[in-house]
């Protein structure tokens, strides 16, 4: 079964339409693996696609001793590499190219951010970008707080004078490794600029789908009447890799599936799929109910933790086709690591629109297949008229949320089959945005550019939605840290996960999902 588009669409008057005024982006990092791979080639096909003001200009800024001629050399190589399908002809190219601008400087100096502050001033007057500046934060966590005193100290953070300019920061993932540490970066961030002026990323705020997890819910008189402890028997949401950690040891010995997933990706996929509508759709009012959902979650109860959460890593196994290692076989880490690259969790809500109803979330490295997905599982209907089985009343509706791989939408409900006797089968009803819309959705980071220059916080995480969300994760992971699982690994890659996890939720009555 498949979905049609209507031929016409909502003339679209909200504030996130409005072209950004000019600007300047500094990027801290500009040598570094984000800026050539994401930020550069997001920022170049706004631009071919008339998304981005004539008046802007990018400041690079890094220790390597690289030059503007440099600067443009190597963004242009990544562009071509990483920009996808996009034709990149040679007057394109130097349009965008003459606006790159280097500075080679060191994170903690101030001599440097005046020379930077001077800079700026010089690039916006030859671009008309008005003064109005973002400073994105494209370097390793340890620099972040460097940065932003820096900023503060050369009065980079506030635009000078009467006129109507701005300035914003923007905070890459991770935020803090626990909830001291991203309480101390918030209040180091809340010394130099508004919340107002900051904007934390999350790419998974940037997918379509995530987006649209309110437009369906919202837009639509049919689904939320249901969303709610009367028809919902319980909500998965998954996050699942096929590939292992890759290249990555150092980062992930430090971080893990609880730091890597949950703190951030998963808990905001869970705070949208649990909110209430908020009153008008801005950053502050959505913040505002994803911010009561968290503080609506029970905290997981540290004497029964294994009740409440568990953790796998992976050891050898088929997956993709081929024999791979185990976690503690790759490059870099530790042999006798007890670092989780899976766990699982189950959350309750005490509110009236979630009251009992558990919300189980999963997310590993080296599973079955990649996929993100929500699902809502409905309860079975109250009395069963057509002699089903007992296995057909495993299947209850479901409505499920793709993020990716194919962001979309399936409503899976019964049917009878052709035939004389009555015979129950279950359909889905799918609709998939690149089969109906011809054509991909713009990558995350487009659209989340694009929202910083509009000057629209709504797709980012909120100060106290984040200190929230470490609240609830941290005691989890420090109970991990101080001892060391007994049984890794305990899943095989290319599996679902460790049997634990299965124990979760069969406690429960009930079973995981296999997209
Ligand atoms: N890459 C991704 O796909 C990705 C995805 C999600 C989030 N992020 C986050 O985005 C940020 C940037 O990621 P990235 O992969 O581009 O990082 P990166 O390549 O490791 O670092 C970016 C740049 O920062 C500078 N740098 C590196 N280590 C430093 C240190 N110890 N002290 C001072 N400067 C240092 C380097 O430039 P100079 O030496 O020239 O100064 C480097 O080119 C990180 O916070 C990361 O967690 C990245």
């Amino acid at each position: 079964m498949q979905f049609a588009a209507q031929p016409f669409e909502l003339e679209d008057r909200s504030p996130q339409m409005r072209v950004p005024e000019g600007c300047a982006i500094v990027i801290f990092g500009a040598t570094g693996d984000l800026t050539g791979r994401m930020i550069v080639p997001a920022l170049f096909s706004l631009q071919q696609r008339g998304l981005l003001p004539d008046d802007f200009a990018i400041v690079g800024f890094s220790r390597s001793k690289w030059n503007t001629a440099v600067f443009r050399e190597e963004m242009e190589t990544a562009v071509r590499e990483y920009a996808g399908a996009m034709t990149i002809d040679g007057t394109a190219w130097a349009d965008f190219a003459q606006r790159l601008h280097y500075i080679s400087g060191n994170y903690g100096s101030r001599e440097d951010f005046e020379q930077l502050a001077e800079l700026l001033g010089r690039v916006s007057d030859e671009h008309s970008c008005g003064g109005n500046y973002v400073f994105y934060l494209s370097t390793p966590p340890s620099v972040y707080s460097d940065v932003i005193q820096q900023l503060g100290a050369v009065g980079l953070h506030q635009a000078n004078g009467e006129n109507s300019s701005w300035r914003r920061v923007v905070i890459e993932k991770p935020f803090g490794r626990d909830l001291a540490t991203a309480q101390t970066l918030n209040a180091q961030i809340a010394n130099v600029f508004a919340e107002t002026q900051t904007y934390r990323i999350d790419h998974y705020l940037g997918k379509e789908t995530v987006q649209n997890i309110l437009v369906f819910r919202l837009a639509n008189h049919i689904f939320e009447p249901l969303w709610n402890r009367r028809y919902v028997d319980h909500v998965q949401i998954t996050a699942s890799e096929s590939i292992g950690i890759e290249h990555r040891a150092g980062y992930y010995e430090e971080s893990g599936a609880m730091r890597d997933m949950f703190q951030n990706h998963l808990l905001q996929l869970y705070s949208l799929v649990a909110m209430d509508p908020p009153v008008v759709f801005d950053a502050e009012e959505v913040g505002a109910e994803k911010i009561k959902v968290l503080r609506a979650t029970r905290p997981i109860p540290l004497t029964q933790i294994d009740q409440w959460a568990v953790r796998g890593q992976y050891g050898p196994g088929w997956a993709r086709g081929e024999y791979v290692k185990g976690y503690r076989e790759e490059e870099n880490t530790d042999p006798h690591s007890n670092r989780e690259t899976f766990a699982a969790l189950k959350l309750y809500i005490d509110n009236w629109r979630w009251e009992g109803v558990p919300f189980y979330l999963r997310s590993g490295k080296s599973m079955t297949k990649k996929v993100t997905e929500i699902a809502i599982q409905f309860k079975r209907v109250p009395h069963l008229l057509f002699g089903l089985t007992p296995a057909d009343a495993l299947n209850p509706n479901a409505i499920v949320i793709r993020v990716q791989p194919n962001e979309g939408f399936s409503l899976q409900f019964r049917v009878k089959s052709p035939g004389q006797t009555i015979r129950v089968h279950q359909v889905s009803m799918n609709f998939d945005y690149e089969s109906l819309f011809n054509g991909e959705a713009p990558p995350a980071y487009e659209t989340l550019l694009l929202d910083i220059l509009r000057g629209d916080r709504t797709l980012f995480a909120h100060k106290e939605w984040i200190e929230y969300a470490w609240a609830l994760i941290t005691p989890i992971i420090e109970a991990w840290e101080s001892s060391p699982a007994s049984n890794f690994p305990n899943y095989e890659a290319g599996s679902w996960g460790p049997p634990e996890a299965d124990a979760l939720i069969a406690m429960d009555g009930r079973s995981w999902r296999r997209p």
